[in-house]
């Protein structure tokens, strides 16, 4: 499987090293054999159609270099739409920055791949929450797979374990804890009791949140993920503009000691039931299983049969969420021996 990876920061990085490991391991289990031949960043290319060395890159990173100074296969200022359009390959792994305004550059490289054959792997929320309907549409009349796994939940396969483990069940409904950052802020006031501010303060320290925090504080990360949950696995043709998004910048010390007098405690929540989906700090009780700490994100999905199922772990992480790339490679290259069989 011939690869363009778009991105080379934390996410591509684990892409790359994730995929030169155990190569023999992968070939012999699913007959995965991965090439990475070209990969994009936002200053230029390199492009190597007998497979790239990520040690190599590696090493002109380390020197302060962009990746396309390789004096090899270095092309720099190739954007990467040109190198989508040009380079052979089966995928395209978009993982650029999120922007939930436009949802470029991601969006044009999701299309531009569509467009030329191509099938993709994405961790970019940005595009799916503008405009998952088209895109899964798109994807489909090109006759390509568009996988997303780290979307949502990081290395946790929150919508593999719906899709697949719950398959033939009836999803009713969805509550999550989304946002890992958000979570860390509502845990360290809780069981600090430091100001909202204080908390934010530490987690930016800690490198949870992000300098300019609005993505994740003000709910809009989570409703990404919502969007993505309820198209992928309540087949509900949403985007962002379809969410009451309510963030926890009001959430105060008063209101959290209110709610453990009840045995509760405030926690994000995404939630997706039959009326309009919603984030916004909820009062759930502390012996939840929803109801986990720190960093962690959790999801539940209440179903027809096998009542509610609950899925804890890592929501964020380079190689996290590369791991989550990696399954949706598989699941594409399983796919496609499949179509070859039939
Ligand atoms: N990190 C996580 O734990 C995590 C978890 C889940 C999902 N995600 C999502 O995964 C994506 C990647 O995250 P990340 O942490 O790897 O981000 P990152 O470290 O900021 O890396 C982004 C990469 O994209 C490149 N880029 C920016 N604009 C570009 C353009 N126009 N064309 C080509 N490349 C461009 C950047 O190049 P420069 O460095 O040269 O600017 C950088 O190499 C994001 O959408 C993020 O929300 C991340």
């Amino acid at each position: 499987m011939r690869i363009i990876l778009v991105g080379y920061g934390v996410v591509g990085k684990g892409v790359t090293t994730i995929l030169a490991r155990k190569d023999a391991e992968k070939v012999k289990e699913y007959g995965f054999n991965p090439k990475i031949v070209a990969i994009a960043d936002i200053d230029g290319a390199v492009i190597d159609p007998r497979g790239l060395s990520p040690e190599k890159l590696e090493a002109i990173k380390q020197k302060g270099f962009p990746i396309s100074k390789d004096p090899d296969f270095g092309r720099p200022g190739m954007p990467a739409l040109d190198v989508i359009e040009s380079v052979e390959a089966e995928v395209v792994v978009e993982v650029t920055p999120v922007n939930i305004k436009n949802g470029e550059p991601a969006l044009s490289h999701i299309i531009k791949a569509f467009k030329t054959g191509k099938h993709v792997v994405t961790t970019n929320k940005g595009p799916l929450a503008l405009a998952m309907p088209a895109l899964t549409e798109l994807a489909e009349y090109n006759n390509v797979y568009l996988r997303f796994s780290g979307t949502v939940g990081g290395g946790t396969p929150m919508l593999e374990f719906a899709k697949k483990c719950l398959a033939g069940d009836k999803i009713l409904a969805i509550q999550g804890i989304l946002n890992g950052t958000t979570n860390y802020i509502l845990t360290e006031m809780s069981q600090n009791r430091v100001t909202f501010q204080e908390a934010l303060t530490n987690a930016q320290k800690l490198g949870y949140a992000e300098r300019e925090p609005s993505m994740d504080i003000d709910g809009f990360d989570t409703a990404c993920k919502v969007v993505i949950l309820a198209n992928w696995i309540m087949n509900k043709k949403i985007t962002l503009k379809d969410v009451d998004i309510k963030g926890i910048r009001d959430v105060s010390l008063e209101a959290l000691d209110e709610a453990a007098k009840r045995g509760n405690t405030i926690k994000l929540i995404g939630s997706i039931d039959g009326d309009r989906p919603t984030v916004k700090p909820t009062e759930i009780p502390k012996n939840n299983p929803l109801c986990v700490s720190g960093v962690l994100n959790a999801v539940t999905f209440s179903t027809e049969f096998a009542g509610e199922q609950t899925l804890v772990g890592r929501g964020a992480g380079g190689m996290e969420t590369a791991s989550a790339v990696l399954r949706d490679l598989l699941d594409i290259r399983h796919k496609l021996a499949t179509k070859l069989l039939t």
